[in-house]
Formats: structure tokens, sequence, C-alpha cells
């Protein structure tokens, strides 16, 4: 039988027999993933200095990001990368999504990001971009004034690992 599931990191919901092991959405691990009726979700949170300026930081580090992943999924020369580079780019927009509910905003600006047409230098740009955004993800975490905002950087910080591993293995 199927059920009803929501994921408290994005919010979106998934239709299936269990839950699954990372959101389809985001990317969070299954312990983010709930029955919808018991799903606690807010984005509305009041924050402090400190948190704002990290939650507009990382707004404009995932806008960038799902910038560089969609044009490499154009550009880059080899077909698993492609489908790669667009799965990358869906979760990195759907973590700006995440960002931009919080702070209240209607719409951002897409990112306008370079890439590459070598596969490889696009993995390694990956890597790299994943490297920055696990370093300050876990900066914020540790930093974060309200429970709700530590909780997101925590869950980024696990699913940019997850993305840093994808790049680490191909790039072997
Ligand atoms: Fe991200
Ligand atoms: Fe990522
Ligand atoms: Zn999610």
């Amino acid at each position: 039988m199927v059920k009803l599931y929501r994921c408290i990191i994005c919010g979106e919901a998934y239709i299936g027999a269990s839950p699954p092991a990372n959101c389809p959405f985001c990317g969070a691990h299954i312990e983010y993933i709930v029955e919808a009726k018991e799903a606690p979700v807010n984005f509305d949170v009041e924050l402090s200095a400190k948190d704002r300026a990290n939650v507009e930081h990382a707004l404009k580090v995932e806008i960038s990001n799902s910038a560089f992943y969609a044009c490499a999924a154009n550009q880059t020369n080899n077909p698993e990368g492609k489908i790669l580079f667009k799965a990358l780019g869906k979760i990195e927009a759907e973590h700006a999504s995440i960002w931009r509910k919080i702070l209240k905003l209607g719409s951002v600006a897409p990112g306008g990001d370079a890439c590459h047409t070598e596969n490889v230098e696009n993995l390694k740009e990956s890597h790299a971009r994943e490297t920055r955004a696990i370093n300050f993800y876990r900066k914020a975490a540790a930093g974060a004034d309200h429970p709700r905002i530590r909780q997101l950087f925590d869950a980024l910080v696990e699913i940019e690992t997850d993305h840093l591993h994808l790049s680490e293995e191909r790039l072997k």
C-alpha cells in the first residue's frame, strides 16, 4: 500500500510504498522523510543577524552551483556526465528554493555561471564547489542560533558530501 511522505528539509511530498533512502528533490537522508500528516515542516523562522547572513550566502552558493550544473549538463562531452550534472542542477535549485523560502523572497534571478566542455574539468569544478559548500555549511551549522537553521545546514552537509563522493568516484 502506498503512503504519502514528506521531506522535512525541502517540504516536498513523495508517494510510495516506503520512504526513499534520499529525498528525490533535495537529497535529504531517509531520517528526514516522514509521513506527511506528521511532518514538522517550517520555513517561518525568526532569523538572527548571523543566521540571516549565512542563509543569504547559502542562497547565493546554491544559485551559483545550480547554474554551473545546468551549464555542464548541456556542455559536457560525456553522456553519463550530462545525466549527473542535470540531476545535481535540479537538486541545487531545490536547495536554493529552501533558502528562498526561509528568506521569504518571491523569486530570485538565475545564476549565469560558466562551465567546461571537458567532462573531467566539470568533475573537478564540481568537486571544488561541493567542498566549499560543505565547509561553509559545516561552519554555519555549528554557529547557528535557531534549531531549524542548524537542522537545515546539518542536512545540507550530508547531501553535499554525497555530491562530493559522486565526483570523487569519477575522478579516480
Ligand atoms: Fe546544494
Ligand atoms: Fe551539491
Ligand atoms: Zn527534500
